[in-house]
């Protein structure tokens, strides 16, 4: 039996993929800290439930997907910044989210399991300070596997899509150009400066950007999903990427966003930030709180 459409009347959440750069996009100014703000004001306006966020930097072995589950977690330390712009913030784990997530990924088929010990990265807290300043909203961390699969991820954001229907705000952190071998590391470690650019970005870094914007804002719905799959056998993908650990959360993103409930929900860049000259952080929002679906 079909199912009958429910989006005429269920408001959905919209959801981000934020490149969160270097440590210093906590430190330093910059058009994407603005942005972060607009939408954690936003989020806050709109009372969502807490968030739901999948970074970069945390990814389990074999087939597993660990869900954070500390109670008390710490952070770990944020290299080049103060630690007055981050070691007060409180965290706000949200357990119960969180074993939530858990079922509903194992009813999926995925060996998942929350991990109590793990302390918090500044791939998510550093998006979630920049966002909350005032205070974290109750906020669910998904890791990645090792594997980075891409429909593997994308099946962890459509299994977790529905929440947004809760009003959940799920956001992907990640990058659409971090290769840290391929950045130009001089002037932050001489002078502090992640914003120089003594040249211009490089024509690889020009061009899988550019990629990642036609593909995120020009696909929709399940076109959306392979797009962004299909970004990782783009000529210029392993060099924008020399690690996949970065673009994962596009595929989380796309699965979260990416249903045919979602058909003309397109992407939309908002902000970006070049840093250490080749890295792109572009900061894009799929949906709005305001607009209601037709
Ligand atoms: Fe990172």
């Amino acid at each position: 039996m079909a199912l009958m459409k429910t989006n005429s009347n269920t408001a959905l959440t919209p959801v981000h993929w934020f490149s969160h750069g270097s440590t210093m996009m906590l430190g330093e100014e910059s058009e994407s800290a603005t942005y972060w703000k607009k939408c954690g004001d936003e989020a806050l306006a709109n009372g969502i439930k807490g968030v739901i966020i999948m970074g970069a930097h945390w990814a389990s072995v074999n087939d597993k997907i660990h869900v954070a589950t500390n109670p008390h977690p710490a952070k770990s330390p944020v290299a080049y910044v103060h630690p007055s712009k981050y070691a007060d913030y409180q965290l706000n784990p949200d357990l119960p989210t969180a074993n939530r997530c858990i079922e509903l990924l194992r009813q999926e088929g995925f060996d998942a399991e929350g991990d109590a010990q793990f302390d918090w990265i500044h791939d998510t807290y550093l998006v979630l300070i920049r966002m909350f300043p005032h205070g974290c909203p109750p906020t669910t961390i998904v890791g990645m596997n090792a594997r980075y699969d891409p429909h593997y991820h994308v099946k962890v954001g459509a299994t977790l899509r529905p929440l947004r229907k809760e009003g959940y705000l799920l956001i992907g952190s990640g990058g659409a150009v971090h290769n840290l071998y391929r950045n130009k590391w001089e002037p932050m470690l001489r002078y502090r400066d992640n914003f120089a650019q003594e040249s211009p970005p490089e024509a690889w870094a020009l061009e899988f950007r550019q990629a990642v914007e036609d593909n995120v804002t020009q696909n929709a719905g399940p076109r959306l999903r392979r797009a962004i799959a299909r970004l990782m056998k783009h000529p210029q993908y392993r060099d924008a990427h020399a690690t996949d650990d970065h673009f994962m959360s596009g595929l989380f993103v796309a699965g979260a966003v990416g249903d045919k409930e979602d058909e003309g929900t397109y992407g939309k860049l908002y902000a970006e930030t070049w840093e250490l000259t080749n890295m792109c952080n572009s900061q894009f929002s799929f949906g709005s709180f305001v607009k209601s679906a037709a």
